[in-house]
C-alpha cells in the first residue's frame, strides 16, 4: 500500500495488524539525555502519541491502544503523578478538535483512583465519540492486566453468585466479555520503544499471541518513521497460532 506522507511516498505492507499496542515508555530518560525534568519528556511524549495516533488512523489501522499510566506507576514521585494527570487532562479538554477525524475513544483501567474531573472529562468523550468507525483508540489510565483479570474474575463471581451463570459455562469467550471493554480484539504487533524487553503488566490477555516489537529509540522520538519500520517487521512475521 502506497500513502502519502509529508509530501513523500512511502511504500506500506500489504499485511497490517488490526490491533496495535503501544508501551509508551522512554520518557523519563529522553528528558534526561536534555539535562531536563522528566516531565518535559512526558509532555514531549504527548505531541509523539498524537502523531502516531493521526499516523495510524492515515494509513488505515482499525484499533490501537497506548499505555499511559499503569497501576504500578502510582511508585512515582507526586509532583510526576500531577503532572501526568495534568497531561491526561489538557489531552482531553482539547481532543474536541480531533473529532472531525472520527477516532472513537475509549479508556481501559481502574478510574475509582483518578479525580473526579478527569473521570468525568473521560465520560464525556466516551460519549461524544462513540458513533465515530474510522478507528478506535483505546487509553489505559492506571491500567493493569492483572487488575484487568482481576476485575473480570469478580464480575463474573457475582453473576454466579446471584445464579446467573454455572462455572461449567464459563468459557474463554466469558472472560473476554467481562474484562474493561468487551469490544477490544487482541493484540496483534505490540510495540516498546525505550530498549526494555517485557511487558510491565500490559494487556495479558489480549497478548497471549500478539507479536513483539521492541526497539531502543525513546518514546518521544518513536515518530511514524519507526513505526513503519515496526510495520515492516510485522508483515515479515509468521503467526501461526499453534497450527504448522
Ligand atoms: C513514560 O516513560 C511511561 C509513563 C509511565 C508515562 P517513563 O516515565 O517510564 O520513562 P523512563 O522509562 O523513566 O525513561
Ligand atoms: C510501563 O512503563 C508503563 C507505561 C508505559 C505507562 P514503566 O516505565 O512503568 O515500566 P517499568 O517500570 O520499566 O517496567
Ligand atoms: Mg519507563
Amino acid at each position: 500500500m502506497a500513502i502519502k506522507k509529508n509530501n513523500k511516498t512511502s511504500e506500506l505492507p500489504e499485511i497490517l495488524p488490526n490491533h496495535i499496542g503501544f508501551i509508551m515508555d522512554g520518557n523519563g530518560r529522553w528528558a534526561k539525555k536534555r539535562m531536563m525534568p522528566r516531565t518535559f519528556g512526558h509532555a514531549e511524549g504527548g505531541r509523539t502519541f498524537e502523531k502516531i495516533v493521526r499516523y495510524c488512523r492515515d494509513i488505515g489501522i482499525k484499533c490501537i491502544s497506548f499505555y499511559a499510566f499503569s497501576t504500578e506507576n502510582w511508585k512515582r514521585s507526586s509532583e510526576e503523578i500531577t503532572a501526568l494527570m495534568g497531561l491526561f487532562m489538557q489531552y482531553l479538554n482539547r481532543v474536541s478538535d480531533y473529532y472531525k477525524e472520527e477516532v472513537r475513544m475509549i479508556f481501559v483501567g481502574d478510574r475509582s483512583a483518578l479525580s473526579p474531573e478527569l473521570i468525568a472529562l473521560m465520560d464525556k468523550v466516551e460519549e461524544d465519540t462513540k458513533n465515530f468507525d474510522k478507528m478506535t483508540l483505546y487509553l489505559a489510565i492506571n491500567y493493569g492486566g492483572r487488575d484487568e483479570i482481576k476485575y473480570a474474575a469478580r464480575r463474573i463471581a457475582q453473576k454466579v453468585k446471584d445464579g446467573e451463570l454455572n462455572p461449567e459455562d464459563i468459557t474463554e469467550k466469558t472472560i473476554s466479555d467481562h474484562i474493561y471493554t468487551t469490544e477490544y480484539p487482541d493484540i496483534d504487533l505490540l510495540i516498546r520503544p525505550s530498549g526494555e524487553l517485557r511487558l510491565s503488566n500490559y494487556m495479558l490477555w489480549q497478548c497471549a499471541y500478539a507479536e513483539f516489537y521492541f526497539s531502543d529509540v525513546l518514546w518521544p522520538d518513536f515518530l511514524p518513521a519507526e513505526l513503519d519500520k515496526a510495520l515492516h517487521a510485522y508483515a515479515g512475521r509468521q503467526r501461526r497460532f499453534g497450527g504448522v
